[in-house]
């Protein structure tokens, strides 16, 4: 039988990881698209990556989401069954430094791929999947958030992945792509970039327990995420393109915790004793076995604007998809660990 070939852009990310490993085990053929960079930094994948002069069901190409030669030269080279777009500029906060070149990549690089599969007339062949997120809830009230949860998002990340959403739906509409949106909660994992906050905390705890660092530096404590392992989630990306219809799902785990709710959960294992002392940006945490302080807040690590909470409700991907997250935060935060303690 012909293999399945899935085109992945973002390959280098986090997700891209994962989604590539889940469908290499599927027997899929696996393309990728990586920038070019001044330094190799394919290391998430070197473990999948054979020499490129050798056979194999996965290869990377040079591509970028802001030129639309790239992209439509490779739809055209690969002919894939499935489009995964996982390309952006995904930190919210750098989004408010870069709003410009975020939008160019998160909105005109979804709109450029769209448009490629159109004027390729490929409409029938391949299946899109778009990654949204939950940052597009922004400043939700409600209590939980689902698909029908209007969007307010609170930073120039968000408000670029609300275009991204809606010109999928239009995509959907005016010319029948198999195009869904996944609107996925905070997704975590030993591999999770450095500066997102769970990898900084695990790493900066872990460090200090071991004298390779001081201090750990924050911003907001009391912000709630509702935090996920990558390795659920992109089966749930593969799940939505495998369905009769297209469809948009929010993946989520429906538990929230705040950021100092996360530090404690890790301090504890990872064997320091801490107390918080002080409010606002004052707030510390102390060493309770030598008084030294291991956390503090740094105004320069909160948001012009901040998301204050999430809580996905995932009911709809439960029933048509029969996909729900089978690890739980403290697993993840168990894996991390270990994959921090190995890396030391
Ligand atoms: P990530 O680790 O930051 O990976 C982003 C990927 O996009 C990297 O491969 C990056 O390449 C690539 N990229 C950035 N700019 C590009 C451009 N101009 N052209 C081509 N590729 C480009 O993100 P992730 O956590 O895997 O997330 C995957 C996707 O899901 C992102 O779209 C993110 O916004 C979205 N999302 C993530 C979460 C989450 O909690 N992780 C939740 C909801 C939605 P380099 O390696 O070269 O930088
Ligand atoms: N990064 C960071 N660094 N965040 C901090 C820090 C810090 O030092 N201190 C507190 N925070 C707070 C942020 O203000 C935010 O409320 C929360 O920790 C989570 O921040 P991140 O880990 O950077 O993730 P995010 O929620 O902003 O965005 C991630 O999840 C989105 C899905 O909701 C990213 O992966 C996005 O790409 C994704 O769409």
């Amino acid at each position: 039988m012909k293999k399945k070939i899935a085109l992945i852009f973002g390959i280098t990310g986090q997700d891209g990881a994962y989604l590539s490993k889940l469908l290499l085990k599927k027997k899929y053929k696996v393309y990728g698209v990586k920038r070019r960079s001044s330094i190799i930094n394919t290391q998430r994948v070197d473990d999948i990556y054979k020499d490129i002069n050798l056979k194999s069901d996965f290869v990377l190409f040079y591509g970028d989401l802001t030129d639309s030669s790239s992209i439509l030269n490779l739809i055209k080279k690969t002919q894939p069954n499935e489009i995964y777009n996982l390309a952006a500029q995904s930190h919210v906060q750098v989004s408010f430094e870069v709003p410009e070149y975020s939008a160019d990549v998160n909105s005109l690089g979804t709109l450029r791929i769209l448009e490629a599969i159109k004027n390729l007339n490929l409409e029938k062949k391949i299946k899109f999947y778009q990654a949204g997120t939950s940052e597009m809830f922004g400043r939700t009230r409600e209590k939980f958030q689902n698909e029908k949860t209007p969007f307010y998002p609170a930073s120039p990340y968000g408000v670029s992945k609300c275009f991204a959403h809606w010109i999928t739906v239009n995509y959907r509409e005016a010319y029948n792509i198999f195009a869904c949106n996944g609107i996925l909660f905070n997704h975590e994992s030993p591999i999770r970039g450095e500066t997102f906050v769970t990898k900084k905390i695990i790493q900066g705890l872990i460090r200090i327990k071991h004298g390779y660092q001081k201090k750990l530096f924050l911003g907001n404590l009391y912000s709630k995420r509702d935090w996920g392992h990558a390795r659920d989630y992109v089966e749930a990306m593969w799940k939505m393109l495998q369905q009769k219809k297209p469809n948009d799902y929010v993946i989520g785990t429906g538990k929230t915790f705040t950021i100092k709710e996360f530090v404690n959960k890790s301090a504890k294992k990872i064997g320091l004793k801490i107390k918080w002392v002080g409010k606002g940006i004052n707030e510390k945490a102390l060493n309770i076995e030598n008084k030294k302080v291991l956390i503090e807040c740094k105004k320069r690590y909160f948001r012009p604007v901040e998301v204050n909470y999430l809580k996905g409700n995932a009911q709809r991907a439960k029933k048509l998809l029969k996909w729900s997250p089978k690890i739980s935060i403290d697993s993840l935060i168990d894996e991390m660990i270990e994959h921090e303690l190995e890396n030391l």
